[in-house]
């Protein structure tokens, strides 16, 4: 794999490594880094569909913005099917589960408004039937462009293939709610290479996906991270003394882990306005540890990047583990080196007792983070569920230095604006 660049003045980089060593101080249940209990009696946002991925609209600096007071969030959803013949069991009862779990076939984007952050008006779907051109409109980034409303939504369009993508569009607002305009031309913008990031024809499980672009505080530019794979066929992987890091004696076997080989992409824009991008190497690479490191996304905070994403239990390699939320990584410089926060990476896990509870969190810069609900159980021993496919409480975490602390706990889906901007 090349490790080095030195392109558009990018300074050439060594990706950052997520070692077993670090996962191995993963603590499920630590309340400073774990998700308080979501009720099972929970409130559902709409019951005609299913959401999970939740998106605020936000400017290039990531931060969370309203215009002209409403507030405005796209999520991934699909309809629920109560009255589908193909969704009944054999007592023709509905099985959500069946049709939960199904959803990704059929994702598209939509989006919701709200003048309070929370209590989501639901919007519809942002681009009509035949726009995108795959199955799937998998999850991205609204960015807010200016104060004429123009939005540029990343996205990844999958099915065939997995391609990231934008198309531009235009928020509207009246004093009754917020419409999408535009949104009819998709850019398809880059896939992976199978030099640096893995590609299907190497790896039918490969993950290539979730856009986030942002300006760095730093140097000014334009860059987007995504998610990956390290580039190489199935099962080819090397987890050597890098890849395991500084273990106790009798952690030295690694199993299959040469299986899981997750990174977080990162790619630089040659114009200012996105429509031209190099993909760079990785920014952190999880061979041997996790096979997915999904939704990659920064707070910048005192002068550090922090770098989030979502994971797994499921994904991770064998010899080590950890509970389906979100992760996290600091440096002093865009391109590294990052350490694991908390030691682990861990910052905010799903309980052992409830470990479907919520998934794809997404840190917002004031510290608030946003998930969806997934499954929570409704009897003692775990065997009876009530499906969410609706907002989670939103949390809030303390970030200080190399540490994350859960602070709060808020309103279903709540996800205040920080900014407000007055459209002309
Ligand atoms: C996270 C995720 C994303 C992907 C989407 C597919 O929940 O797996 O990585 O874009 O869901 O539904």
């Amino acid at each position: 794999m090349k490790t080095t660049t030195e392109k558009f003045g990018v300074t050439p980089h060594q990706p950052s490594l997520w070692t077993r060593a670090d996962a191995l101080k993963v603590r499920a249940d630590d309340p400073t880094t774990t998700q308080p209990l979501v009720s099972a009696d929970f409130p559902v946002l709409n019951n005609d569909v299913f959401i999970w991925d939740t998106m605020p609209l936000r400017d290039l600096d990531g931060n969370v913005t309203s215009v002209d007071g409403w507030s405005v969030i796209f999520t991934l959803t699909a309809d629920r099917h109560p009255n589908d013949p193909a969704y009944l069991d054999e007592d023709g009862n509905y099985d959500i589960l069946r049709d939960w779990n199904d959803r990704h076939g059929r994702a598209k984007m939509y989006y919701w408004f709200s003048r309070t952050g929370k209590n989501w008006e639901f919007g519809g779907r942002v681009m009509a039937e035949g726009v995108s051109p795959t199955a799937r409109e998998w999850a991205g980034t609204p960015i807010l462009l200016n104060d004429r409303g123009e939005v540029d939504l990343y996205y990844t369009a999958v099915t065939p293939g997995a391609t990231i993508v934008k198309v531009r569009g235009r928020v509207v607002t009246t004093e009754h709610g917020v419409s999408m305009v535009g949104f009819e031309k998709v850019k398809p913008l880059f896939e992976a290479d199978g030099k640096m990031y893995q590609t299907e024809a190497q790896n039918a499980f490969w993950g290539f996906r979730d856009p986030w672009p942002f300006r760095d505080p730093n140097d000014g530019k334009l860059y987007m991270l995504f998610e990956g794979n390290v580039a190489g066929e199935r099962g080819s992987h090397k987890v050597g003394e890098a890849e395991i890091g500084d273990v106790p004696p009798g952690y030295e076997d690694v199993g299959n882990s040469r299986f899981q080989t997750a990174c977080v992409g990162i790619a630089v824009a040659r114009d200012a306005d996105g429509d031209d991008w190099e993909m760079l190497p990785p920014l952190l690479t999880a061979v041997g540890v996790n096979d997915q490191t999904e939704r990659p996304h920064f707070v910048f905070q005192d002068g550090k990047y922090y770098l989030f994403t979502i994971s797994h239990t499921f994904t991770y390699a064998d010899g080590v583990t950890g509970p389906d939320g979100v992760y996290g990584f600091v440096a002093d410089s865009l391109f590294g080196p990052y350490v694991p926060l908390n030691g682990s990476g861990l910052v905010l896990g799903n309980p052992s007792s409830q470990p479907f509870q919520t998934y794809s969190h997404y840190v917002m810069p004031n510290g608030l983070v946003t998930s969806f609900i997934d499954s929570v159980p409704t009897d003692e021993t775990g065997t009876q569920i009530r499906v969410g496919g609706t907002e989670a409480p939103t949390v809030g975490l303390k970030i200080k230095g190399q540490q994350t602390f859960v602070v709060a706990e808020y309103d279903y889906g709540y996800i205040p604006p920080m900014l407000d901007v007055t459209l002309k």
